[in-house]
């Protein structure tokens, strides 16, 4: 869909009215983009890399408050070692450069089988970006199934007996997050891939072929304008009276 807001401050100002706060991207690509140039695919994520440090600046500065990757899924570890390194070694090099200066850094996942070296970043950056304006989470060893089957757990040893829908929002690895409003994924394919999937309850969808490396700033426009053109009803009915070219409500 066309990008209908002509100025950033229109679009600045739509984001505003339909209350987009919290967008989540599904980077997929980096591999195909490297392939396409006969390069190898830890060539793509080093470029992806470069891509999310753009993308959250850019959501920065249209004002979203909170930016969800998918930077490796519980799945991954079944690529080959040089390319799971090369991630790993990707995130570190993040981790000592939390980019950029306004990014509260947190890592969702199951965290236990990272080397020590990577769990003592995380834990530094965490503590050292706590605070700071714009949410960055960044899923790990992440896979929502399994968020989910932790929060039960958690909570049975707790001592709960019943549980509300607070109760395992509250013990997600997003706790803390606003609402998930929209969730982007590059690279063609339209599937979920075991993210976010209680998150994404009431969130809509964006699905575009731009693998992820080539995404631009004018791509992230057109997703958040075509957002911003949805109505959201949450199962309910319209609250907005509809109103006569005239501006009478009717
Ligand atoms: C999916 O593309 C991408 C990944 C599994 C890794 C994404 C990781 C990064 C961009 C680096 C993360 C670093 C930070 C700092 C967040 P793919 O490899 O599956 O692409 P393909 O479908 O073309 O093979």
């Amino acid at each position: 869909m066309a990008n209908t807001h002509q100025t950033n401050n229109e679009l600045k100002q739509a984001i505003i009215d339909s209350k987009l706060r919290h967008i989540a991207f599904i980077m997929d690509g980096n591999g195909r983009w490297a392939q396409k140039q006969n390069k190898p695919r830890e060539y793509g994520h080093k470029h992806g890399t470069e891509t999310f440090k753009r993308v959250i600046e850019h959501c920065h500065d249209l004002g979203i408050k909170c930016v969800t990757v998918y930077a490796f899924s519980t799945e991954n570890w079944k690529r080959p070692k040089k390319e799971v390194d090369s991630i790993m070694k990707l995130l570190e090099t993040y981790l000592d450069e939390k980019y950029p200066d306004e990014a509260c850094v947190k890592f969702i996942g199951d965290m236990t089988p990272l080397s020590d070296k990577l769990k003592k970043k995380i834990k530094k950056a965490e503590r050292e970006t706590e605070g700071r304006p714009l949410r960055v989470n960044i899923a790990l060893n992440y896979g929502s199934r399994s968020e989910i089957t932790n929060a039960c757990n958690l909570l049975i040893q707790e001592g709960k007996t019943f549980v509300s829908e607070e109760d395992i929002s509250s013990h997600l690895y997003t706790s803390g997050s606003p609402e998930l409003d929209l969730i982007v994924r590059t690279g063609g394919d339209i599937r979920i891939s075991n993210f976010l999937l209680w998150q994404a309850a009431y969130a809509e969808f964006y699905f575009t072929d731009t693998l992820w490396p080539d995404l631009t700033d004018n791509d992230i426009n057109e997703a958040v304008a075509s957002f911003c053109s949805r109505k959201r009803r949450f199962g309910g009915l319209d609250t907005e009276k509809s109103k006569s070219s005239n501006g009478v409500e009717q």
